[in-house]
Protein backbone atom coordinates (compact mmCIF):
# COMPACT_ATOMS: atom_id res chain seq x y z
CA UNK A 1 0.00 0.00 0.00
CA UNK A 2 2.91 2.43 0.98
CA UNK A 3 4.30 1.93 -2.70
CA UNK A 4 0.73 2.41 -4.40
CA UNK A 5 0.03 6.15 -2.00
CA UNK A 6 3.66 7.13 -3.28
CA UNK A 7 3.51 6.46 -6.78
CA UNK A 8 -0.32 8.35 -6.74
CA UNK A 9 1.58 11.05 -5.13
CA UNK A 10 4.11 11.53 -7.71
CA UNK A 11 1.29 11.02 -10.97
CA UNK A 12 -0.33 14.00 -8.44
CA UNK A 13 2.03 16.27 -8.45
CA UNK A 14 3.67 15.67 -11.65
CA UNK A 15 0.14 16.22 -13.31
CA UNK A 16 0.13 19.40 -11.18
CA UNK A 17 3.22 20.74 -12.46
CA UNK A 18 1.85 20.90 -15.86
CA UNK A 19 -1.23 22.63 -14.43
CA UNK A 20 0.66 25.30 -12.58
CA UNK A 21 2.55 26.33 -15.98
CA UNK A 22 -0.55 26.68 -17.61
CA UNK A 23 -2.74 27.95 -15.36
CA UNK A 24 -2.46 31.71 -16.23
CA UNK A 25 -2.70 30.77 -19.95
CA UNK A 26 -5.60 31.16 -22.35
CA UNK A 27 -7.14 28.01 -22.58
CA UNK A 28 -8.94 26.11 -25.38
CA UNK A 29 -11.84 25.11 -24.12
CA UNK A 30 -14.22 22.04 -25.07
CA UNK A 31 -17.59 21.24 -24.15
CA UNK A 32 -19.13 17.14 -23.78
CA UNK A 33 -22.58 18.25 -24.38
CA UNK A 34 -25.13 20.91 -25.50
CA UNK A 35 -25.76 21.85 -21.93
CA UNK A 36 -22.23 23.47 -21.86
CA UNK A 37 -21.84 21.96 -18.53
CA UNK A 38 -19.63 19.57 -18.89
CA UNK A 39 -16.01 21.29 -20.10
CA UNK A 40 -12.49 19.83 -20.92
CA UNK A 41 -9.36 21.65 -22.03
CA UNK A 42 -5.92 19.95 -23.40
CA UNK A 43 -4.55 20.02 -19.87
CA UNK A 44 -7.07 17.63 -18.95
CA UNK A 45 -6.38 14.97 -21.85
CA UNK A 46 -2.62 15.54 -21.18
CA UNK A 47 -2.52 15.08 -17.10
CA UNK A 48 -4.73 11.85 -17.73
CA UNK A 49 -1.80 10.37 -19.69
CA UNK A 50 0.87 11.57 -17.72
CA UNK A 51 -0.66 9.64 -14.17
CA UNK A 52 -1.85 7.01 -16.07
CA UNK A 53 2.16 6.29 -17.84
CA UNK A 54 3.32 7.03 -13.97
CA UNK A 55 0.89 4.86 -12.73
CA UNK A 56 1.25 2.10 -14.90
CA UNK A 57 5.09 2.30 -14.96
CA UNK A 58 4.99 0.59 -11.37
CA UNK A 59 1.21 -1.50 -11.28
CA UNK A 60 0.75 -2.93 -15.14
CA UNK A 61 -1.61 -4.81 -14.46
CA UNK A 62 -4.28 -2.72 -12.63
CA UNK A 63 -7.39 -1.38 -14.07
CA UNK A 64 -7.98 2.01 -15.11
CA UNK A 65 -11.03 4.68 -14.90
CA UNK A 66 -10.54 8.06 -15.79
CA UNK A 67 -12.77 10.98 -16.46
CA UNK A 68 -10.43 11.89 -19.57
CA UNK A 69 -10.13 8.36 -21.68
CA UNK A 70 -11.51 4.77 -21.87
CA UNK A 71 -11.47 2.65 -19.56
CA UNK A 72 -8.61 -0.03 -19.56
CA UNK A 73 -10.28 -3.54 -17.69
CA UNK A 74 -7.58 -5.88 -17.05
CA UNK A 75 -9.43 -8.29 -14.62
CA UNK A 76 -8.00 -6.86 -11.79
CA UNK A 77 -9.41 -6.63 -8.07
CA UNK A 78 -7.76 -3.19 -8.01
CA UNK A 79 -8.90 -0.06 -10.02
CA UNK A 80 -6.88 3.42 -10.07
CA UNK A 81 -9.86 6.26 -10.37
CA UNK A 82 -8.21 9.43 -11.71
CA UNK A 83 -9.83 12.67 -12.37
CA UNK A 84 -7.07 15.16 -14.17
CA UNK A 85 -8.40 18.28 -13.32
CA UNK A 86 -11.20 18.47 -10.75
CA UNK A 87 -12.80 21.86 -11.22
CA UNK A 88 -11.94 22.47 -14.77
CA UNK A 89 -14.13 25.22 -15.25
CA UNK A 90 -12.17 27.29 -12.38
CA UNK A 91 -9.02 26.16 -13.96
CA UNK A 92 -9.76 27.41 -17.59
CA UNK A 93 -11.21 30.74 -15.79
CA UNK A 94 -8.22 31.32 -14.02
CA UNK A 95 -10.39 30.70 -10.52
CA UNK A 96 -7.22 28.84 -8.22
CA UNK A 97 -9.88 26.53 -7.18
CA UNK A 98 -9.30 22.57 -8.32
CA UNK A 99 -7.56 19.35 -7.46
CA UNK A 100 -5.71 16.37 -9.20
CA UNK A 101 -7.26 13.65 -7.76
CA UNK A 102 -6.05 9.94 -8.38
CA UNK A 103 -8.01 6.97 -5.83
CA UNK A 104 -7.19 3.21 -5.83
CA UNK A 105 -10.23 0.78 -5.32
CA UNK A 106 -9.82 -2.57 -4.32
CA UNK A 107 -13.18 -4.69 -5.52
CA UNK A 108 -15.59 -2.39 -4.38
CA UNK A 109 -13.86 -0.36 -1.60
CA UNK A 110 -11.91 2.74 -1.82
CA UNK A 111 -8.54 2.36 0.08
CA UNK A 112 -6.45 5.21 -0.98
CA UNK A 113 -7.13 8.60 -1.88
CA UNK A 114 -4.60 11.37 -3.16
CA UNK A 115 -6.00 15.23 -3.99
CA UNK A 116 -3.09 17.62 -5.31
CA UNK A 117 -4.24 20.99 -5.05
CA UNK A 118 -1.27 22.39 -7.16
CA UNK A 119 -1.73 26.66 -6.86
CA UNK A 120 -1.77 26.49 -3.00
CA UNK A 121 0.48 23.25 -2.75
CA UNK A 122 -1.61 21.35 -0.66
CA UNK A 123 -1.40 17.27 -0.21
CA UNK A 124 -4.45 15.59 0.92
CA UNK A 125 -4.51 11.60 1.23
CA UNK A 126 -6.34 9.24 2.91
CA UNK A 127 -5.32 5.56 3.62
CA UNK A 128 -8.37 2.86 4.71
CA UNK A 129 -7.76 2.69 8.16
CA UNK A 130 -4.98 5.02 8.59
CA UNK A 131 -6.31 8.46 8.67
CA UNK A 132 -6.40 11.48 6.67
CA UNK A 133 -3.64 13.83 6.17
CA UNK A 134 -3.05 17.52 4.31
CA UNK A 135 0.98 17.74 3.65
CA UNK A 136 1.66 14.83 5.81
CA UNK A 137 -0.25 16.70 9.13
CA UNK A 138 -3.29 14.61 10.22
CA UNK A 139 -6.43 16.22 10.08
CA UNK A 140 -10.04 15.86 11.44
CA UNK A 141 -13.08 17.39 10.57
CA UNK A 142 -15.25 20.35 12.50
CA UNK A 143 -17.32 19.46 14.90
CA UNK A 144 -19.89 22.47 14.69
CA UNK A 145 -23.48 22.76 15.00
CA UNK A 146 -25.82 23.03 11.89
CA UNK A 147 -26.40 26.34 13.20
CA UNK A 148 -22.92 27.78 12.62
CA UNK A 149 -21.95 25.20 10.01
CA UNK A 150 -20.72 26.28 6.21
CA UNK A 151 -22.44 23.78 3.53
CA UNK A 152 -21.44 23.25 0.37
CA UNK A 153 -23.75 22.28 -2.27
CA UNK A 154 -22.53 20.83 -5.67
CA UNK A 155 -24.22 19.07 -8.76
CA UNK A 156 -24.16 17.79 -12.25
CA UNK A 157 -27.23 17.87 -14.11
CA UNK A 158 -29.59 17.26 -11.79
CA UNK A 159 -31.93 20.63 -11.14
CA UNK A 160 -34.21 19.54 -8.32
CA UNK A 161 -32.10 21.55 -5.33
CA UNK A 162 -35.41 22.72 -3.72
CA UNK A 163 -33.98 21.83 0.11
CA UNK A 164 -31.84 24.83 -0.91
CA UNK A 165 -33.56 27.90 0.99
CA UNK A 166 -34.33 25.53 4.26
CA UNK A 167 -30.26 24.37 4.12
CA UNK A 168 -29.67 27.74 3.94
CA UNK A 169 -32.44 29.00 6.72
CA UNK A 170 -31.09 26.12 9.11
CA UNK A 171 -27.18 26.63 8.52
CA UNK A 172 -24.78 29.89 8.46
CA UNK A 173 -23.60 29.98 5.15
CA UNK A 174 -23.59 27.88 1.90
CA UNK A 175 -20.84 27.40 0.11
CA UNK A 176 -20.34 26.28 -3.76
CA UNK A 177 -16.86 25.74 -4.86
CA UNK A 178 -17.30 24.03 -8.17
CA UNK A 179 -14.56 21.29 -7.16
CA UNK A 180 -16.49 18.34 -5.65
CA UNK A 181 -13.17 16.74 -4.79
CA UNK A 182 -11.91 20.09 -3.33
CA UNK A 183 -14.88 20.29 -1.36
CA UNK A 184 -14.42 16.43 -0.10
CA UNK A 185 -10.83 17.53 1.09
CA UNK A 186 -12.31 21.02 2.72
CA UNK A 187 -14.73 18.42 4.50
CA UNK A 188 -12.13 16.59 5.64
CA UNK A 189 -9.78 19.37 7.00
CA UNK A 190 -12.82 21.58 8.42
CA UNK A 191 -12.67 24.22 6.40
CA UNK A 192 -16.57 23.97 5.68
CA UNK A 193 -18.49 21.22 7.60
CA UNK A 194 -20.54 19.42 5.33
CA UNK A 195 -21.16 18.85 1.29
CA UNK A 196 -24.58 17.72 -0.43
CA UNK A 197 -23.49 16.61 -3.98
CA UNK A 198 -26.08 15.35 -6.48
CA UNK A 199 -25.79 13.78 -10.28
CA UNK A 200 -21.97 13.03 -10.33
CA UNK A 201 -19.79 10.39 -11.31
CA UNK A 202 -16.99 8.03 -9.68
CA UNK A 203 -14.26 9.67 -9.55
CA UNK A 204 -16.27 12.79 -8.34
CA UNK A 205 -16.67 10.44 -5.32
CA UNK A 206 -13.96 8.46 -4.78
CA UNK A 207 -11.96 10.75 -2.53
CA UNK A 208 -15.06 10.72 0.05
CA UNK A 209 -12.62 8.26 1.81
CA UNK A 210 -10.86 11.47 2.99
CA UNK A 211 -13.86 12.37 4.98
CA UNK A 212 -14.42 9.15 6.59
CA UNK A 213 -10.93 8.59 7.64
CA UNK A 214 -10.69 12.35 8.90
CA UNK A 215 -13.30 10.69 10.96
CA UNK A 216 -16.76 12.18 9.16
CA UNK A 217 -19.53 10.93 7.76
CA UNK A 218 -20.67 9.80 4.71
CA UNK A 219 -23.86 8.42 3.02
CA UNK A 220 -26.11 8.68 -0.14
CA UNK A 221 -28.11 11.72 -0.19
CA UNK A 222 -31.25 9.97 1.04
CA UNK A 223 -29.22 8.75 4.09
CA UNK A 224 -28.66 4.80 2.92
CA UNK A 225 -24.89 3.76 2.83
CA UNK A 226 -23.19 5.39 0.11
CA UNK A 227 -21.47 3.61 -2.68
CA UNK A 228 -19.80 4.88 -5.63
CA UNK A 229 -22.54 3.93 -8.16
CA UNK A 230 -25.19 6.26 -6.32
CA UNK A 231 -23.79 9.34 -8.10
CA UNK A 232 -24.88 11.34 -4.87
CA UNK A 233 -23.49 11.90 -1.47
CA UNK A 234 -23.88 13.88 2.14
CA UNK A 235 -20.30 14.22 3.50
CA UNK A 236 -20.22 15.66 7.35
CA UNK A 237 -18.42 16.28 10.01
CA UNK A 238 -20.79 13.88 11.78
CA UNK A 239 -22.52 16.27 14.25
CA UNK A 240 -25.03 17.34 12.03
CA UNK A 241 -25.15 14.40 9.45
CA UNK A 242 -28.93 13.22 10.49
CA UNK A 243 -30.25 17.04 10.41
CA UNK A 244 -28.57 17.30 6.90
CA UNK A 245 -30.19 13.99 5.65
CA UNK A 246 -33.28 15.10 7.29
CA UNK A 247 -33.61 18.72 5.26
CA UNK A 248 -32.52 17.22 2.09
CA UNK A 249 -34.85 14.85 1.79
CA UNK A 250 -38.11 16.35 3.82
CA UNK A 251 -40.99 16.52 0.58
C1 LIG B 1 -16.95 18.95 -12.07
C2 LIG B 1 -16.77 19.28 -10.62
C3 LIG B 1 -17.86 20.20 -10.16
C4 LIG B 1 -19.23 19.74 -10.49
C5 LIG B 1 -19.32 19.41 -11.96
C6 LIG B 1 -18.28 18.39 -12.34
P1 LIG B 1 -14.85 18.40 -13.63
O1 LIG B 1 -15.95 18.03 -12.48
O2 LIG B 1 -16.77 18.11 -9.83
O3 LIG B 1 -17.78 20.37 -8.79
O4 LIG B 1 -20.14 20.71 -10.15
O5 LIG B 1 -20.58 18.92 -12.26
O6 LIG B 1 -18.40 18.07 -13.71
O7 LIG B 1 -15.60 18.29 -14.92
O8 LIG B 1 -14.33 19.77 -13.36
O9 LIG B 1 -13.89 17.30 -13.43
CA1 LIG C 1 -14.78 15.97 -11.71
CA1 LIG D 1 -12.22 16.44 -14.52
Amino acid sequence: MKEAKNIAIKAAREAGKIIRQKFGEKKNISFKDSSQLSIVTKVDTECQKIITSILKETFPDYNILGEEAPPEKNNSEYTWIIDPIDGTYNFAHQIPLFVVSVALKKNDDVILAVCYDPIHDELFYAEKGMGAYLNDKKIQVSGKKLAHSSIGVDWGKEEDFSFLSDLQKRSSRLMGYRSTILELCYVAVGRIDGLVVKGLDVWDLAPSLLVTEAGGKITALDGSPFTLEKKDLIASNGVIHDELVGIVNKK
